[in-house]
């Protein structure tokens, strides 16, 4: 495995396998009945995935594992990187309704999600956590480009250059079309203040109804403890050629403010000031603490 290089697909960094397959990925048609989940790179994806997972199989996890549709296979993206199986393959051998995961800007989405009005979950997670998170995830994925030094690592954050582009305009992306295109826009810093709830306003979204004790069995089964030790949810199945988990694991930290472990004082005022300059024409109610 090597790193793979970026490379811009109408502006936006993307990973070479995937520019290489942009028409086919720009083609995929889904299911109407098909759910997409949307973030960039390490806003709570897996956990999101694990709950919907969790949510069409009545709180039962054997069920999840049996279904013939393994709608919860980390490989289900639209592309993956190799020797991953590319999605668009899985994607067409499944029955619909897929869980179908997605990093792509708002502005790359195949238009057909939008054209079959597919449900769609965006999940985000505040700037300075994403970024660590992040960080830490390109150290031990070797098929994105290295992270190079920490201090180094923020400058490309702000600067919209890591793989998936800017943090800032995927989040306002699909922010201002949330109404139009009738997107549920959650924060991770809201599933982990309040795990119940964020679980049943997605239940009500996806227009499904599960008893009060499987929302609890939920809540218990995608806790990060829980999730740390599943083999469908920790990526242990991703060979470390891929994602090597010695040195960092896929399930980190799972935690609100671990950016302050990681930024000095000088570089979370600088990281500030530029905030305030690339979020001025959004009010979008992140927190950076709970
Ligand atoms: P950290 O690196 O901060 O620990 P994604 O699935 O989008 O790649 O996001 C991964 C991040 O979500 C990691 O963050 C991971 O630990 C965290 N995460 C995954 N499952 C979680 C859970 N059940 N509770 C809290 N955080 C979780």
């Amino acid at each position: 495995i090597t790193r793979f290089p970026l490379i811009p697909v109408k502006g936006i960094p993307l990973m070479n396998h995937i520019a290489n397959n942009w028409d086919s990925i720009w083609a995929f048609c889904p299911d109407p009945s098909d759910i997409l989940i949307a973030t960039y790179p390490k806003a709570g994806t897996t956990w999101t995935q694990e709950i919907i997972d969790l949510l069409h199989h009545n709180g039962d996890s054997e069920a999840c594992k049996r279904a013939p549709t393994p709608v919860r296979s980390p490989f289900l993206e639209i592309c993956s990187p190799p020797p991953v199986p590319s999605g668009l393959d899985l994607l067409k051998k499944m029955d619909p309704p897929r869980m179908i995961k997605t990093h792509l800007p708002f502005q790359l989405v195949p238009p057909g999600f939008w054209e079959n009005k597919c449900k769609t979950i965006y999940v985000a997670r505040n700037a300075k956590d994403n970024l660590v998170s992040y960080f830490y995830f390109d150290c031990m994925n070797l098929t994105q480009p290295e992270p190079g030094p920490w201090e180094g690592y923020i400058h490309k954050f702000m600067q919209g250059t890591l793989p998936w582009g800017s943090w800032y305009d995927h989040v306002k992306g699909y922010w201002m079309e949330r109404e139009k295109r009738n997107i549920l826009y959650i924060f991770y810093e809201d599933m982990k203040e309040n795990p119940r709830r964020e679980v049943e306003r997605i239940m009500r979204y996806l227009d499904l109804s599960v008893s009060d004790e499987v929302i609890n069995r939920i809540v218990e089964l995608t806790s990060f403890k829980k999730m740390k030790e599943n083999p469908m949810a920790n990526y242990s199945c991703v060979p470390p050629v891929v994602f090597d988990q010695s040195i960092s694991a896929f399930m980190r930290k799972g935690e609100v403010g671990d950016w302050t472990n990681h930024f000095t004082p000088e570089q979370s005022k600088m990281f500030d000031e530029d905030y305030e300059r690339q979020m001025k024409d959004v009010n979008i109610p992140f927190r950076t603490l709970i």
